[in-house]
This record gives structure tokens, sequence and C-alpha cells, in this order.
């Protein structure tokens, strides 16, 4: 009599830059493979929101590592957490090796628990989750990046100047691969996939056909 397989543990780490379009493939991934999704950019950013709401510095890192130890994953509201200004103060948050210790734990954690998980960031190919099944680098031209930001705000109803989204992206960009803990690169064996001419879809069936292989092997 044969054995029914076990139903497979996927993890699939997507990383790259702000606003290159990794949040949204990952969630098309993610459905696609009936996976949980976790954007970890949202942790960091609930770090930064804990702290501001209860008036308690950026630059400690012992309070802010104590707030990230006590982050609930299940209670992460994107539309209060997308705020810009939110956006700038967790990138000085996820420079404190000791906050990213605590929420890559949490990261890791999700990723383990059945039935697998996309998490997309910019260091889950190389420290939270290095033995993915398949890596996506997914990135895009500031230019390209700062047009999409600019159109997703204006498409909300929302006001937004390009130069200063431009600038912002290029600032982030810079803090978020010049930290000493955990840079944003692309892991050794990442699939680089770049949106700058190809758009969201049609990264969509390259990762898609990308994953099929590695679930073949
Ligand atoms: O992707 P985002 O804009 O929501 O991320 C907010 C900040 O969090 C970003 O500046 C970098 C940081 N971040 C990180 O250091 N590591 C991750 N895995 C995800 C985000």
């Amino acid at each position: 009599m044969s054995v029914p397989a076990a139903p497979r543990h996927i993890v699939i780490a997507v990383d790259g830059p702000a606003a290159a379009g990794k949040g949204t493939l990952s969630r098309r991934l993610a459905d696609h493979y009936g996976l949980r999704h976790l954007d970890t950019g949202l942790t960091y950013r609930a770090t930064a929101k804990a702290l501001a709401d209860r008036g308690l510095p950026f630059d400690d890192e012992e309070i802010a590592a104590t707030i990230a130890a006590d982050l609930d994953l299940g209670h992460l509201d994107r539309s209060v957490l997308s705020a810009h200004e939110i956006g700038e103060a967790a990138s000085k948050v996820a420079v404190m090796p000791r906050v990213r210790k605590a929420l890559v734990e949490a990261q890791r954690a999700f990723a383990l628990s059945p039935p697998g998980a996309v998490l997309d960031g910019r260091d889950i190919g190389t420290v939270v989750c290095p033995d993915a099944l398949v890596k996506f680098y997914v990135t895009a031209s500031p230019q390209t990046r700062a047009r999409r930001r600019h159109d997703e705000i204006v498409g909300n109803g929302g006001q937004a100047d390009l130069a200063t989204i431009l600038a912002d992206i290029e600032k982030r960009d810079a803090r978020d691969t010049g930290r000493t803990d955990s840079p944003l690169r692309p892991a050794a064996d990442a699939h680089l996939l770049d949106t700058t001419e190809m758009g969201i879809e049609a990264a969509f069936d390259a990762a898609r056909a990308l994953v099929d292989t590695a679930l073949e092997r």
C-alpha cells in the first residue's frame, strides 16, 4: 500500500530594495502555493511605531530590543504601518543588532510553522532563511521604484512629489546597503529579477517557473 507523501514544507525568500515590487510578488507566490506570507519590513515598522507611541527614543538599543522581542506578528496592520515617517524610523531601528536578533528569531519561527511561508525583506536569503527552497532578489532602477511609489500614493488619493520620493528611496537604499549588520545584498544563490522593464506580472511568471523547477528536484 502506498503512503501518501507528506505535504512539503516550503520556504521562499524574497529580498530587495524599497518599492521594487517584492511585496506584490511575495503575496502572489504565497496565494499560488498556499503558503503564509510575512512582510518582514512590517516587523521593523511595528517596532518603530511602538517606540513612537510610547514616547521612547529611537536610538536606545536596549529599549528598542525589548519592544522588538514583545512584538506580536499576528497583529501587524499594514494600513497604519505603511506611513512614510514610520518607514524612516524603521530604517533607523533596523541598524541595531539586538533589534535584528529579536525580530529574526520571530521571523524564523514564522517561516518554520506549517505549511511554510514566503518571507520578504532585506536579509531573508542571507540571514533569516539561508536554507530557503528558492531565493529571489527583486530590484528595479531607483527612478522606476520612485515612479511606482508616487503613482501608488496618488492612486490612493494622496499627494506626492516625485523628486522627494526619489531622494528618499536613494537615502533608504544607502542606509539598507551600508549598515554593518545584515546589509541588503543578494544571496549568492538568489535568482535576480529586475522589474524595471519586465513588470510585476512577468516577474511572477518567471518566479513561479523557478519555484516549480525547484519543487521537481
Ligand atoms: O520594506 P520596508 O520599507 O517596509 O522596510 C522598512 C525598513 O526596515 C527598511 O528601511 C529596512 C528595514 N528592513 C530590514 O532591515 N530588514 C528586513 N528584513 C526588512 C526591512
